[in-house]
Formats: structure tokens, sequence, C-alpha cells
């Protein structure tokens, strides 16, 4: 029988570069079953000769029929649900019951000292179920400056954050999708967890700097209060819950905790991590104005 590799958060960054990765790797795009709310949106954005089911974490009666015939999952909590409890214990609980080769988590990095993340209590709970598991824990995303910072660089030439001068390692999602899909392919990896970064830290002024460089236009770094941040992200609509998680990530790396630098991304793919300027060269396009 064909290996089947659930990916749950399909058309998010690292479950798109994921499912990139295994068609590059030679799955079948009939193996690859990407568990999305809405199939026909999923289709424009990813190739639509792959294996979709609708799945949504808020509905438990989509779990059952994607689970029969699974061999790997890829698990990734989206942002917005932090009740893990209420949403993915349960998903957790059923793939457990229909068995499974291997469940890959995307985590965090840093997440074993840091009890009060959703990712520790979902990987405390992974192991304590016995499940055969890997955990990816990666630094912060150089895609959240094409995404979450995308208007603020575009419009405002600002990045807007209460980071201080606090350093802060990113890596390429790229990265991380190449290495989610090698170690469901691959041997050796099962009750693992990885901790995945980039080349280096930087802080904002720097970003802003290298930004400004290769846009050929000022983009400035404003390092707001807490207070600040918070009035003006409240006004600008987001959700007070978003704004809370966006000022801890912020505070962990203005006091320095954020810059951690490892060697595994280069032991698991056998070359250095993408580095901010190549993702900078390779994003252009998306901050031009
Ligand atoms: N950003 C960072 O710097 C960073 C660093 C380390 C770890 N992480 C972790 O990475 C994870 C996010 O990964 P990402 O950036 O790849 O995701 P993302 O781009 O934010 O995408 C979220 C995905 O989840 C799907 N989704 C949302 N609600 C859903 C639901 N109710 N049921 C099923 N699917 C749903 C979305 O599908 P739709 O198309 O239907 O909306 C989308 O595919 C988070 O757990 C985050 O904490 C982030």
């Amino acid at each position: 029988m064909k290996k089947k590799i659930l990916v749950t958060g399909a058309t998010g960054n690292v479950g798109e570069e994921t499912i990139k990765s295994l068609i590059e790797l030679g799955i079948e795009r009939d193996s690859i079953i990407p568990a999305v709310r809405n199939i026909e949106k999923a289709k424009e954005r990813l190739d639509k000769d792959l294996n979709y089911r609708l799945f949504d974490f808020e509905k438990k009666e989509t779990f059952s029929d994607n689970l029969e015939d699974i061999d790997k999952i890829l698990l990734i909590r989206p942002p917005a649900i932090s009740h893990v409890r209420r949403y993915i214990f349960p998903f957790i609980d059923e793939a457990d019951k229909a068995g499974m080769d291997q469940l890959v988590f995307l985590s965090l990095q840093g997440v074993e000292n840091n009890p009060l993340t959703p990712h520790h209590k979902i990987e405390r709970y992974i192991k304590r179920l016995g499940i055969p598991y890997t955990f990816l824990r990666p630094s912060f995303f150089m895609q959240n400056l094409t995404t979450t910072h995308l208007e603020e660089i575009k419009e405002d030439q600002e990045i807007f954050v209460p980071a201080g001068k606090g350093t802060i390692n990113y890596i390429d999602v790229i990265d991380i999708g190449e290495i989610a899909a090698s170690v469901m392919i691959e041997n050796g990896h099962i009750d693992k967890s990885y901790e995945l970064t980039g080349r280096r830290a930087y802080d904002f002024y720097e970003i802003a700097e290298i930004l400004s460089e290769y846009l050929n236009r000022k983009i400035e770094y404003k390092s707001p209060s807490i207070i600040r941040f918070f009035i003006r992200k409240k006004f600008e609509g987001y959700p007070i819950s978003k704004i809370i998680v966006m000022i801890g990530l912020y505070t962990i790396a203005r006091f320095g905790k954020a810059d951690e630098r490892t060697d595994t991304v280069e032991r698991l793919l056998g070359r250095e991590p993408t580095s901010f300027k190549e993702f900078v060269e390779n994003n252009l396009s998306k901050w031009k104005r």
C-alpha cells in the first residue's frame, strides 16, 4: 500500500512549502492529502492534482474520514487557535485511535522552557499518548515580514514592533518545509525534536537597513513602548489576544531570548540555511509599491 501523508495548515506558510518539497522529492500527488477548510480555494493556491480532503479543527465530524488510511501527519496549529484542549487535542486523539507511523508537529523554538505556549501543551500531549513524533521547533519566520508586517513596510515605510534593540534569529519557511518533507520520507527521525534556526540573528534596525538598501527607499524601524504598540494595534482592529501574543514574542526578543542559532538545518539538509539577504531578494516584489 502507498504511504499517505496528511498535511494540515496546507494553505499556510509551512504547509505549502512542505507540499512543494514532497512533490520535489518524488511523492505521488495522490498520496499527498492537504486537509483544508475550502478545497476550491486551496486548489487555486496549491497543485490542483493533490488528494484534497475537507477538514476543520473546529468541526470534529471532519476528523475520522480524513484519518482512516493515513501513515504520516504534519500537524500545524493555526495561530488563531489558542484553546488547544478544545480544538487540537480531539484531533490528536482521533489520529491516535486511527493509528499512524509518525506525527510531525510544527512547534516553536524554546518551547521546552515555555509551558504557557500552546505548542508546549501539544508536545506534552503527543508524548503522553505515546504517538511516534517528530517535533520541529523553528525560530521566527522570515515570512513574518511578508505577511504580518507587509502592509506597514509597503504602505507606511516602517516596521512598528516593541522589540527595542533585541535580536531575533530568522528562518525561511522554505527550509522548514524541506525539513518537514524529508523527516517524513527518511528513516531515523522518530521521537526526535529539532530546533531549527537561520544563519544569524538581526535587530530591527539592521532589518530596516537591509530592506531600505534592497528596496531603494527608506524603511524606518520604530520601536514603540508596549502601551503605544497596544493602542495602535487595537486601533488597527487586531484582536486583543493576537496583540498580547505579539507583545509576548517581541518582549522575549527585547531581552535577547530569541537569538539562539543551531546547526540543525545544515545537519538535516546538508546545506546552509537560506540567508536573510537571499530571502529579501526572493521576495522583493511583495514590498514593491
Ligand atoms: N510566525 C512565526 O515566526 C512562527 C515561528 C515558530 C512557530 N510558528 C508557529 O507556526 C504555526 C503557523 O504556521 P504557518 O505560519 O505555516 O501557518 P499560517 O500561514 O498562519 O496558516 C494557517 C493555516 O491554518 C489553516 N487553518 C486556520 N484555521 C483552521 C481550522 N479551524 N481548521 C483547519 N485549518 C485551519 C489555514 O487555512 P485557511 O486557508 O483555511 O485559512 C492555514 O492553512 C503556528 O502554530 C505558529 O505558532 C510561527
